[in-house]
């Protein structure tokens, strides 16, 4: 029995300026925001935008997909990830951008990936064994960046036999 009977983590989000990103980071941001305008979420009216770059240079983009059974939507990262995989089984997605719009249209909404696409995620970073870079657009301009998903899913499930 160890002695101190306690687990802690200390999963840590830096926050960034705009003028911190390079010119990769700042494209997804673009591509991300972009994505967010063109989200189908009218039962939400919280429209998300990702963009990813892939490890060969390549970018692509997605967004939120709502339906009237509410369940059957699927988030902005989802769709994105799901469609890189299974397009390029073999490249890994190194960096996610993350944006969301406001309903009133007024600016950018705080976002960051809810649980299931925090296991998601997860998923791509065990198969390539790399953490995927995920940035997070806030209403002030500035992001929220975690190096991998551990600083947004500590005590992940991970290992079916450990
Ligand atoms: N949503 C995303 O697309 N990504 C997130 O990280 C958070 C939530 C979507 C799901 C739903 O269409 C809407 O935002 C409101 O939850």
């Amino acid at each position: 029995m160890e002695k101190n009977r306690k687990i802690s983590s200390n999963s840590s989000l830096e926050i960034l300026l705009r003028e911190d990103l390079d010119a990769i980071r700042l494209n997804l941001v673009h591509l991300a925001r972009k994505a967010a305008d063109h989200a189908y979420a009218p039962y939400s009216n919280f429209r998300v935008g990702a963009a990813v770059v892939l490890e060969d240079g390549q970018t692509f983009w997605a967004n939120n997909q709502e339906n009237i059974c509410f369940p059957v939507g699927v988030c902005a990262e989802r769709i994105l990830l799901g469609y890189t995989h299974a397009n390029f089984p073999h490249l890994k997605p190194e960096i996610l951008v993350i944006a969301a719009l406001k309903s009133d249209n007024t600016g950018l909404a705080t976002v960051t990936p809810c649980g299931l696409c925090r296991q998601s995620i997860s998923e791509f970073e065990m198969k390539f064994k790399a953490p995927i870079e995920i940035l997070m657009c806030r209403p002030d301009e500035t992001l929220l960046r975690a190096e991998g998903i551990d600083q947004l899913l500590p005590y992940k499930f991970e290992d079916l036999n450990r």
